[in-house]
């Protein structure tokens, strides 16, 4: 615990950056909502692909074909939720999205796929399409086997980056002594700024 804002700023995005390479932490797979095309809100999990602290952003990948790519297209607000029950930490996290299937940064999260997590982007049909029985919607070649380097490569033009730009943080620190709460929003000049909230 910390009486620190700047620390647990720091910390939190610290946090983050573990969750993208440990499976095992709670931040690996948060929840992504966006605005559904009807209005309501939609959530998903989806894996923690990249964070970078300094510019803010959170990235997860998606096939562009996808309902949430369509979402984010019409509506680029965002939000994610994570949580890490060992750590006992929640963040709430405003963002914009934006979907990138073109150009150096869907290039090289690409390059830096696993032919095993390259494999659903192989995907014949769109997700979320309509099917007459219970499908795994991959070509039958590589159903039951990891596909090779050069297999995936049609799975590219399926592939994006979902770039999310965080605009404010609510970070949930639970514990036995008392809560602890706090809010970050990201100004116009891109610093942020912190408070503390009643939990
Ligand atoms: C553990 C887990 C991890 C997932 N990771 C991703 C992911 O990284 N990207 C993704 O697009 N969908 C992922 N999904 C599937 C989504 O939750 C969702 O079903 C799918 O993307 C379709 O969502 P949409 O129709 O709202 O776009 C994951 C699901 C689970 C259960």
């Amino acid at each position: 615990m910390t009486d620190s804002l700047a620390q647990t700023h720091s910390d939190l995005w610290n946090e983050l950056g573990r969750g993208v390479v440990d499976r095992r932490h709670g931040f690996h797979v948060p929840t992504l909502s966006t605005i559904g095309l009807d209005g309501a809100p939609c959530a998903r999990s989806v894996v923690l692909r990249r964070i970078d602290a300094e510019r803010g952003e959170i990235q997860c990948h998606t096939d562009v074909r996808s309902g949430k790519a369509a979402e984010i297209a019409r509506d680029a607000r965002v939000a994610w939720h994570f949580y890490d029950e060992s750590r006992k930490l929640q963040l709430r996290v405003s963002a914009t999205a934006e979907v990138l299937v073109h150009g150096a940064v869907a290039d090289d999260a690409w390059a830096r796929s696993a032919v095993t997590s390259r494999r659903c982007y192989l995907a014949p049909r769109a997700p979320g399409a309509v099917c007459d029985a219970p499908s795994p919607n991959l070509p039958e070649g590589v159903r039951d086997r990891r596909p090779t380097e050069e297999e995936t490569l049609p799975g590219r033009a399926n592939f994006a980056v979902v770039l999310t730009r965080a605009t404010a943080i609510d970070w949930l620190f639970l514990a036995s002594e008392g809560h602890q709460r706090a809010r970050f929003t990201r100004d116009e000049a891109g610093e942020w700024q912190g408070c503390w909230l009643e939990p």
